[in-house]
């Protein structure tokens, strides 16, 4: 049984303040939600803060980024995973499009997060996803195979157990085009085959793939009533907390 994870990306959003209230707003609206995994992903100076209020709580924190570096070192800027499980954090995007595109975010990159992810004990949420341009030429499975392939790289099957995908086509990151459900199920279907393909039939069976781009509360039942949808990565409506609280609650 893969229990569903809906999380919300807050990307470049709110300053502390808002974040703690987002945060603590989200909490008794959420509270009785047991039949999900439910994640928040603040910017990194509101880590710590939002992580110890919402202790003792079902709100996981989750980072957007971290390091490639493993260990201390002269690496200005850089925030390493271990930090961020540090700062009470348990999960850690990775790979994200935006990164990708904007930061020069490489599968070689992608892959080394991904590990350094591991290596100090945080759930790695690993996006893939193709640009409209890739679609359109009909390529759209090889991109996110590719992805999947490289960012993958040397994980073990217990590795696998850290590991949720996020699905996020990048033509329906903010755009207010959702992929349709049919077209998700079809991408999911194809991750599912190629995790099968890298890491055997039990990963792939056990693996959460998540779905990002213009979730809403009034699409998210209908995409999680395809089979090889097991979430969300919300951006836009996670912000608030009654917007996300209903994707949430969306059984
Ligand atoms: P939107 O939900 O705003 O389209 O963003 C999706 C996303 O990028 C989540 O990581």
């Amino acid at each position: 049984m893969r229990k569903p994870v809906i999380a919300g990306n807050w990307k470049m959003y709110k300053l502390l303040g808002e974040a703690v209230d987002t945060a603590l707003a989200l909490k008794p609206l959420v509270a009785n939600a047991n039949h999900c995994e439910i994640v928040i992903a603040p910017v990194f100076t509101a880590l710590k803060t939002v992580a110890d209020r919402l202790e003792g709580s079902n709100i996981k924190v989750a980072a957007q980024n971290c390091s490639t570096e493993v260990s201390f070192g002269a690496h200005t800027g850089e925030i390493s995973a271990e930090m961020l499980k540090d700062s009470g954090c348990s999960q850690v995007i990775i790979g994200h499009s935006e990164r990708r595109q904007f930061y020069r975010e490489t599968h070689g990159s992608v892959n080394r997060k991904t590990k350094a992810a591991l290596a100090a004990g945080l759930t790695a949420i690993v996006c893939v996803g193709e640009m409209l341009a890739e679609r359109e030429a009909g390529s759209a499975e090889n991109v996110v195979k590719g992805q999947l392939v490289s960012g993958l790289d040397g994980l073990t099957v217990a590795d696998m157990e850290s590991i949720i995908i996020a699905y996020e086509p990048v033509w329906a990151i903010g755009t207010g085009k959702t992929a349709t459900p049919e077209q998700a199920q079809e991408m999911h279907g194809h991750i599912r085959r190629t995790l099968a393909e890298t890491h055997g039939k039990e990963v792939a069976d056990n693996t959460r793939i998540l779905y990002g781009g213009s979730v809403k509360p009034d699409n998210i039942a209908v995409l999680m009533s395809q089979e090889d949808v097991d979430g969300a990565l919300v951006g836009g409506a996670s912000l608030e907390a009654e917007s996300f609280a209903r994707i949430v609650n969306y059984k």
